[in-house]
């Protein structure tokens, strides 16, 4: 841990920042008894594991193993440190931290991340104030007339103008007294090859980039006429994740909520569009590719269906073919939306409106339907075709892991075509083999926790582990229990060198209320151990003395008998001579004994 944060504060942000409240707007979560559960954001799957306890205030994936309080899944899902996830919550919650005590690199680790979220909505307002500028801003003002776009639309989404000029940020940093080192970390403002800085952005229309808590992450500027590049974005920093944001998710939520379904669009302007037109559960990438991450962000906290509008043209079937599988992996519906050709969503929006708009996405064809039809469209049905139906179709259908979904988009192909099913499925299998054989095996990007390793010299059996595991969970349930573990000393039978610590702690300070929970979380400095602790604290089993005594005697019986088999077994081998085995159960003993 970076800073230290007095322990009373960190329970004053704990108990104003509700678990639950956190995650829901990450998460789409559905009450089920006590507890609330959703599609885990830590890994892939279809069906809900990961459980949030509103009463006990920790998160636990049944899962992934993933668990802890709300600070830890803020440092996981976000991706910050613990600093960071303090300073937020207690920001947002109006709690004043106590910098006093911090030296000046502790106070620099906590604000870098939320000073360049001030930063950027102070530089919102610039840019706003520019296009609201009289003679400043007409050109661009004019430009959005033009293209359509309403007053309450723009206000919405708090576009704005950077001004032609080279330094027109520069001097604003200057102004509001923003060193430059510290203006250069949202990638506005660039260094010059000698000295001083330039405007990353100029005489563009600014489109700032929310998160899902309408933090200013970033801008995408566009120009004003046919100049190059016609986009530029804010390269990424440490609060701007290209592959995991979404333009318009701030606006989109909570009618995505509603309705389950959300609109991917590509473009700024084909997102403001449909906004106008009352569409309101659109989101855009920005200016990317659709990635896993994406895709996983909106099937847990937005939707579970997703409409695309890629571009009719070749770039967009290649967008398709790729995002099948990305769709198809974590459960999302997801179907095609063809405009006429020529069209983007703005464009079309202009000019033929909403209903017809409506009409075409009640036609909507599923993605692999959508995939086939265009392959066949642009092919033709010719036995030459039909080849080039199959190879370019393999890849994508052999990526759907799901195998009944999987046959019955072959069986459809089948029949499309008039190509034998079992020779489509072979290809397709062939495909796989060859896909797994060149990538490793665990998808890159979606870790998912593994129990911790323990190496060949300590290593615990399975069975002693989980025995470790039910006594550890009866300590947190059943303090009551606690005088006797310290009595028979049963944590020195433990083999688990981070259950014994973690043990040791609960000795000392028993959970018996909400708040001691909590409290045990703050004196568990590793995530991984709130982790355990969340996994155990999750279930709501009840302990009496008596089962708990059973429990004792079980397991510090099997402890004396594994090493009352070790003994005999050293005596064995002394008497055989045999040094090398010897010397491993000797070595082994001591390690045991290294554990107590
Ligand atoms: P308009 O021409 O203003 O209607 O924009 P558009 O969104 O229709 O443009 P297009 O279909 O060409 O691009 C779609 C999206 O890709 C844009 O909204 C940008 O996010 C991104 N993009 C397009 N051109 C560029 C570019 O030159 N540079 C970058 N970085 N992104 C671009
Ligand atoms: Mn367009």
């Amino acid at each position: 841990m970076a800073i230290y944060i007095p322990e009373e504060k960190l329970l004053e942000i704990r108990s104003a920042a509700n678990i639950s409240d956190i995650i829901s707007e990450r998460v789409v979560l559905k009450k089920t008894g006590k507890d609330l559960v959703g599609l885990c954001p830590f890994h892939s799957e279809k069906t809900p594991s990961f459980s949030v306890s509103p009463v006990k205030q920790i998160f636990h994936c049944f899962g992934c193993g993933a668990g802890g309080d709300v600070f830890s899944f803020l440092m996981k899902h976000d991706g910050i440190g613990f600093s960071d996830a303090v300073s937020s919550l207690a920001r947002r919650y109006g709690i004043d931290l106590p910098t006093g005590d911090m030296t000046p690199g502790q106070k620099k680790n906590i604000s870098e991340r939320q000073q360049l979220f001030d930063l950027n909505k102070q530089v919102l307002s610039f840019f706003v104030s520019r296009l609201a500028s009289r003679v400043e801003g007409e050109k661009a003002r004019a430009y959005l007339k033009k293209r359509g776009f309403s007053q309450e639309i723009i206000k919405a989404f708090g576009l704005g103008f950077a001004p032609d000029e080279w330094d027109s940020l520069v001097r604003f940093f200057q102004k509001i007294n923003v060193p430059q080192s510290i203006a250069e970390k949202t990638g506005l403002i660039v260094p010059r090859k000698n000295q001083g800085f330039y405007d990353r952005f100029r005489n563009r229309i600014m489109f700032p980039i929310f998160d899902v808590t309408h933090q200013v992450i970033g801008f995408g500027g566009r120009v004003l006429d046919d100049s190059k590049p016609k986009y530029l974005n804010s390269p990424e920093t440490i609060i701007y994740n290209k592959s995991k944001s979404l333009f318009g998710a701030q606006a989109a939520r909570n009618k995505a909520r509603e309705t389950g379904c959300v609109y991917i669009v590509e473009g700024y302007f084909d997102l403001l569009a449909m906004h106008q037109h009352g569409i309101t559960n659109t989101v855009a990438t920005l200016g990317t590719a659709l990635t896993a991450e994406h895709v996983r962000l909106l099937r847990r906290g937005f939707a579970q269906k997703a409409f695309l509008l890629f571009d009719s043209d070749e770039a967009g079937l290649k967008a398709a073919q790729r995002s099948v599988s990305l769709f198809m992996n974590e459960a999302m519906d997801a179907v095609v939306i063809v405009l006429p050709k020529g069209y983007d969503p703005d464009s079309y929006m202009f000019e033929f409106g909403r209903p017809a708009f409506e009409t075409l996405s009640e036609k909507a064809a599923g993605m692999v339907e959508f995939l086939i039809e265009s392959a066949i469209s642009v092919n033709g049905l010719s036995m030459e075709g039909k080849v080039r139906i199959i190879s370019e179709l393999t890849g994508p259908l052999s990526e759907i892991n799901d195998h009944v979904a999987r046959s019955i988009y072959i069986q459809y192909l089948s029949e499309r075509i008039g190509v034998d099913e079992s020779a489509i499925s072979e290809k397709i299998q062939a495909e796989g083999k060859r896909a797994a054989y060149h990538q490793p095996v665990a998808q890159s990007g979606h870790p998912c926790e593994t129990e911790p390793q323990t190496d060949g010299e300590n290593a615990i059996s399975p069975e002693m582990n989980r025995l470790e595991k039910h006594i550890m969970t009866m300590m947190l349930k059943f303090p009551g229990i606690l005088p006797e573990i310290k009595k028979r000393r049963v944590l020195e039978f433990f083999s688990d060198k981070q259950l014994i610590a973690i043990g040791a702690l609960l000795l000392e300070h028993p959970v018996v209320t909400q708040e001691d929970l909590s409290g045990l979380m703050n004196r568990l400095a590793s995530p991984d151990d709130q982790r355990i602790i969340a996994s155990l604290a999750i279930c709501d089993d009840c302990w009496d003395y008596e089962t708990g005594d059973k429990l004792l005697c079980q397991f510090l019986n099997s402890r004396q008998r594994r090493q009352g088999s070790l003994l005999n077994q050293i005596k064995a081998a002394e008497k055989n001579n045999d040094d090398t085995l010897l010397f491993e159960l000797l070595r082994k003993k001591q390690a045991q004994r290294a554990n107590r």
